[in-house]
């Protein structure tokens, strides 16, 4: 089976309590709502591809039990291929303990688990897939070995590498920039891979030529209410690519809306501009912050507007 864009990444169970704040330490408050969802970055960016219209495969790892098989379901009613979606009696599904607080914003803490299991081995057996891809992404919730791996086997397949190094880790090998033909992170992911603050378009900016100069061809940072910053290494000029204005209700995976429409738009329209991609891309993500949840926020192409589909 030929497929638009695969993901090697991760699946993680979501348990979400929604609360006016997010507590100190030591401290219980009372949360007003709860719920289980499917989320992981990996998962998220794949799912959000395959909702614009993108044919895609995940290349993944969950456990051996109820949290696994149904995400495994969940994939399927979703038209994401699960041929190298892999269960394991090692360890438990990856899960996700989100706090979503009444402004939208978040603090989450993950537990890999299965997903550190995905290995060399599985890699080897989903090339098949991913030589006749268009775009494959990665993220940091496996083991970062296979994530660099999986970039460098796609740019040996002259696939597009999308690398989104969440949740960054400060000594990044040298390699992921090389290996990225586009390289997104956030802005606190920014920081702290340079060091430096990113709060204005400006400071995004700076921080993208010193990511840009450690090698991708491409890098975006990703700014929340402010749109993206998008530069290139063919025309290094920083471009801020604004978005509209929303309200907020839930920002949880809005980074990964804006991956995997993204990916969307590399696999379906390859020669359109960088900056015409990330607008829409913003667009799809500002969707996505309008309701509650990761994936369940997630818009399909019937719910967007034609333009965003078009030429
Ligand atoms: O990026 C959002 C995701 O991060 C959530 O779905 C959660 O699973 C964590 O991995
Ligand atoms: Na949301």
């Amino acid at each position: 089976e030929e497929v638009d864009v695969v993901v090697v990444g991760s699946c993680m169970t979501d348990l979400v309590s929604q609360a006016p704040r997010l507590p100190k330490a030591g401290e219980t408050i009372h949360g007003h709502k709860f719920f289980i969802g499917f989320g992981g970055k990996g998962a998220n960016q794949c799912v959000q591809s395959a909702r614009l219209g993108a044919k895609t495969a995940m290349v993944c790892k969950v456990g051996k039990d109820s949290f696994g098989s149904n995400y495994i379901q969940n994939f399927k009613d979703n038209s994401v291929c699960t041929a190298f979606v892999t269960q394991t009696e090692e360890a438990m599904t990856g899960a996700a303990s989100i706090i979503v607080n009444d402004a939208g914003e978040n603090a989450i803490v993950i537990v890999a688990g299965a997903n550190m299991l995905l290995g060399d081995r599985d890699l080897v057996q989903a090339r098949s897939v991913l030589e006749k891809a268009k775009v494959m992404l990665c993220q940091l919730e496996i083991s970062s070995h296979i994530s660099l791996q999986a970039l460098r086997m796609a740019r040996q397949c002259n696939v597009k590498t999308v690398f989104n190094p969440a949740p960054a880790i400060p000594d990044l090998h040298s390699d992921f920039y090389k290996e990225s033909d586009v390289f997104c992170c956030n802005e606190s992911e920014a920081e702290l891979l340079t060091g430096a603050r990113v709060s204005s378009v400006d400071d995004a900016g700076h921080a993208g030529l010193e990511l840009l100069n450690r090698g991708c061809a491409a890098v975006i940072i990703t700014m929340g209410t402010q749109g993206c910053v998008v530069l290139q290494a063919s025309n290094p000029e920083p471009k801020h690519i604004p978005t509209t204005k929303v309200t907020p209700v839930d920002t949880t995976g809005a980074g990964d809306s804006f991956l995997g429409a993204l990916a969307f738009y590399m696999a379906h329209y390859p020669s359109m501009p960088l900056e015409e991609m990330s607008k829409r891309a913003n667009l799809v993500a500002a969707v996505s912050v309008q309701s509650v949840g990761t994936q369940t926020s997630y818009p399909f192409k019937k719910d967007l507007p034609a333009e965003l589909f078009m030429k």
